[in-house]
């Protein structure tokens, strides 16, 4: 294992796309930033200098952080953020996890600008468990706003009103040619006939689930979240913010420019959807000249493309990449996720949008939860986030009613070290008409059920896939309907969980475990380092 070092500075970098320059907050200058390199079994350090403005911290979304969620990053839940003019380390090892993750800011809506891809190679003497590709090139998807998104998003929330949408998607921070100004804003991958190539795909994207597509070429998936796959061959895929997917493609047709695209998965309004996003696949030797073919993407209301697509993921369960669920469950837990309105005596029409969760809208704390509970501070949460909703009802009926005036408060689930937890995500079917990717930090998961309508825990369990479940770090929860997820709590710490739909997040769409420490040091907190952010 090797030790390796990244200084990352944020700072303000002067960047143009769709005809409009802005200056925004970048690592290094970069858009999208550097990718972190790293081998399974490294050690990482990564010191943040903050130059901008802003509050800073960094996410290494996927990344379990073993004990250690000082450096896991989410503001006000492991860390105080990281203030202009100061610096800190991120110090963690890259334990039993490799694949595609990534990084991002985490605080306000920065990380519309400063997120970045983490390759994680097999430890030596290991390989893929599948074909060793010829080369491998990083998808990054997002998204650009012509507009200050910061200025949005406090303009808006003065208002109560959701903040402006994005005015396109990106590949690897270029929108491509589709939109004005953007020819040079093109991202090209070059092939070569006959050669298989390895796409690590993330969405890096704020508020949009979304389907990519190459024309012509089928994309074969091999891995989810850092976690192995049963490959399987389709034109398209679909991937929520938070995600990853990594697929094997081909390059076998006639060598020409073939159109890779992306675009969201029932976007609000779906009529006026005209943010797609292109780049170009290029065979080696043919002229820019000739125009690319665009593929076919599933229709952005396509609910049955998504259905049946999560369906098709299945973790590889072999001898070496066991997928261990656990069978036994010690804690079931039930939350409903809910979109409503609080009053609000400043806002527009009287009231504001918000989200909850078992009706309780999270709200902010001024310090790090991670250091009140290392240094057992009190005042700053408390541990009675309830295990089901106040009261049951029809939760995909007409449940308006039931998801007005929320609670406010910082409560947090208290998890007991070691034991296996169910939990199921119910949503309410309210305001939205996009799916919830639901992300725990600290933890990967199973999926080991979906479902539309309300979960039936009596029929419902029989129905679980407890052999080879996607094992994932994000998932998404259908628009009326439910997701169950179960995990082994052996992280000690506090780990966050929240939609990553930065819009629902922001209204309250979010919660925290607290999961004890074990019995010895070993399965305990580790001390926090001496650079720790203060608030
Ligand atoms: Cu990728 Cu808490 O986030």
């Amino acid at each position: 294992a090797a030790v390796k070092k990244y200084q990352f500075d944020i700072q303000v970098k002067n960047v143009s796309r769709l005809c409009h320059p802005k200056p925004i907050v970048t690592v290094n200058g970069m858009f999208p930033g550097p990718t972190i390199y790293v081998k399974e079994g490294d050690r990482v350090l990564i010191n943040v200098t903050n130059h901008v403005q802003y509050n800073m911290s960094i996410h290494w979304h996927g990344l379990k952080q073993f004990r250690n969620g000082w450096a896991d990053g989410p503001a006000y839940i492991t860390q105080c953020p990281i203030k202009t003019g100061n610096s800190y380390t991120y110090d963690f090892n890259v334990t039993d996890q490799r694949g595609t993750l990534w990084w991002h800011a985490h605080i306000l809506w920065l990380r519309a600008t400063v997120y970045g891809a983490i390759v994680i190679m097999p430890k030596n003497g290991t390989s893929f468990p599948f074909p060793q590709p010829y080369s491998e090139t990083n998808i990054l998807l997002g998204e650009w706003w012509n507009t200050d998104v910061e200025g949005n998003v406090k303009q808006a929330n003065k208002l109560g009103l959701p903040p402006k949408m994005s005015d396109a998607h990106t590949i690897n921070g270029k929108p491509g040619p589709l939109f004005p100004c953007s020819e040079k804003y093109t991202y090209a991958m070059e092939v070569e006939l006959g050669k298989t190539y390895l796409l690590r795909i993330i969405n890096a994207a704020l508020d949009d689930e979304l389907f990519f597509a190459i024309a012509g070429h089928n994309m074969t998936v091999v891995e989810i979240d850092a976690v192995y796959t049963k490959p399987f061959t389709t034109q398209a895929l679909l991937i929520a913010p938070g995600q990853t997917t990594n697929v094997l493609v081909k390059a076998d047709r006639t060598p020409g420019r073939y159109f890779m695209a992306t675009r969201a998965f029932m976007d609000v309004p779906i009529s006026v959807d005209n943010k797609t996003a292109t780049a170009i696949l290029q065979y080696k030797g043919i002229p820019n000249s000739i125009m690319p073919v665009m593929p076919q993407l599933p229709a952005p209301n396509d609910t049955e493309f998504a259905l049946n697509y999560s369906k098709r993921l299945r973790s590889l369960n072999t001898p070496q990449f066991p997928a261990n669920v656990p069978l036994k469950v010690d804690r079931h837990l039930f939350f409903t996720i809910g979109l409503g309105k609080n009053p609000c005596l400043t806002c527009q029409n009287g009231t504001k949008l918000t989200a909850s969760l078992n009706n309780i809208t999270f709200v902010m704390p001024k310090t790090g939860l991670l250091q009140a509970h290392y240094f057992n501070i009190k005042g700053v949460f408390t541990t009675d986030f309830p295990d089901r909703p106040p009261t049951a009802f029809n939760y995909t009926g007409a449940p308006l009613t039931a998801n007005l005036g929320t609670s406010l408060g910082t409560r947090l689930s208290r998890v007991a070290f070691n034991t296996t937890v169910e939990l199921v995500l119910q949503d309410t079917n309210l305001l939205t008409v996009e799916s919830h990717p639901f992300h725990l930090h600290g933890y990967n998961f199973f999926v080991v059920g979906t479902g539309i309508g309300n979960f039936d825990p009596a029929k419902d369990p029989a129905k679980f896939n407890l052999v080879d479940p996607p094992e994932r770090n994000t998932v998404g929860v259908s628009t009326g309907g439910w997701t169950a997820i179960r995990f082994r709590a052996n992280n000690p710490g506090v780990w966050f969980m929240h939609c990553h739909l930065e819009l629902h997040t922001m209204w309250g769409l979010k919660m925290a475990f607290v999961v004890d420490n074990g019995k010895s040091p070993e399965e305990s907190v580790l001390p926090p380092p001496s650079d720790l952010p203060q608030c």
